[in-house]
């Protein structure tokens, strides 16, 4: 293991609690190994600080094309997930994670790459801001990755159970996820049981991925808070 632990301090910014919080999970960088690596601001302050230890690493396997060349761009090798059978630890960011590892994810849109990386992880160390962690998930409208000519029947089988759904837009288009498909944000929803929902949902014709991670849960959760990096594990 690569070991680097920040020091603990007080009245930070979001941005560097992010900047604290991707320092630290470098302790989890297996050296001469492939590591899986996620998408998002706290996985761009991961990345950042992973460039000092590059030439430690054999390499990465990205889930974004934005996060591919931010490694490309600092000299660590991309590699096809095709090319890699298994990865020890995959490091990735949350839109919300509760006290059981189970996360709402794809604030990003880049839900299914994540989920497609993390399963072929042992273990999945979500870095997250104390912001993040909640009882139930359900606060942060869930994405959920569909093909477009499903979009108006997914809209109303959401509302069929109480929740919205709206096309996540960009410059005013929906927008266009790294897989060619668009992203539904779906809010109103508490989600008392994360498998039993993840579990429905994926199963609606349309649905290519649902931004539930109950079945790739967090093993480990690195959380910046104003008094330092906390460590939570879950079983
Ligand atoms: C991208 C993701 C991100 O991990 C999630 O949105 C958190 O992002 P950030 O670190 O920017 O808050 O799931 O699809």
């Amino acid at each position: 293991m690569i070991n680097t632990q920040p020091a603990a301090s007080a009245a930070l910014s979001q941005d560097e609690l992010k900047t604290r919080v991707g320092q630290a999970a470098l302790q989890y960088v297996v050296a001469g190994q492939i590591l899986g690596v996620g998408s998002g601001s706290t996985v761009n302050k991961f990345i950042d600080a992973l460039a000092s230890v590059r030439d430690q690493i054999k390499g990465a396997v990205s889930s974004s094309i934005a996060s591919t060349e931010r490694l490309q761009a600092l000299g660590i090798e991309v590699f096809d997930s095709n090319q890699v059978e298994r990865l020890s630890v995959y490091v990735d960011g949350a839109d919300e994670i509760d006290h059981q590892g189970n996360m709402i994810k794809g604030g990003g849109a880049a839900l299914t790459r994540e989920k497609i990386v993390a399963a072929q992880s042992a273990k999945f160390v979500c870095i997250v801001d104390q912001s993040k962690l909640v009882q139930t998930l359900g606060r942060y409208p869930v994405p959920v990755e569909v093909i477009p000519m499903a979009v108006q029947r997914l809209v109303r089988q959401f509302a069929s159970i109480g929740a919205q759904a709206r096309v996540r837009l960009q410059d005013g288009q929906p927008l266009v996820t790294d897989n060619g498909q668009v992203i539904l944000d779906v809010a109103g929803l508490r989600i008392w049981n994360p498998r039993a929902f993840e579990s429905e949902v994926s199963q609606w014709p349309g649905v290519v991925t649902v931004g539930v991670f109950a079945f790739q849960q967090a093993q480990v959760c690195l959380m910046a808070t104003a008094s330092g990096v906390k460590t939570m594990n879950f079983y």
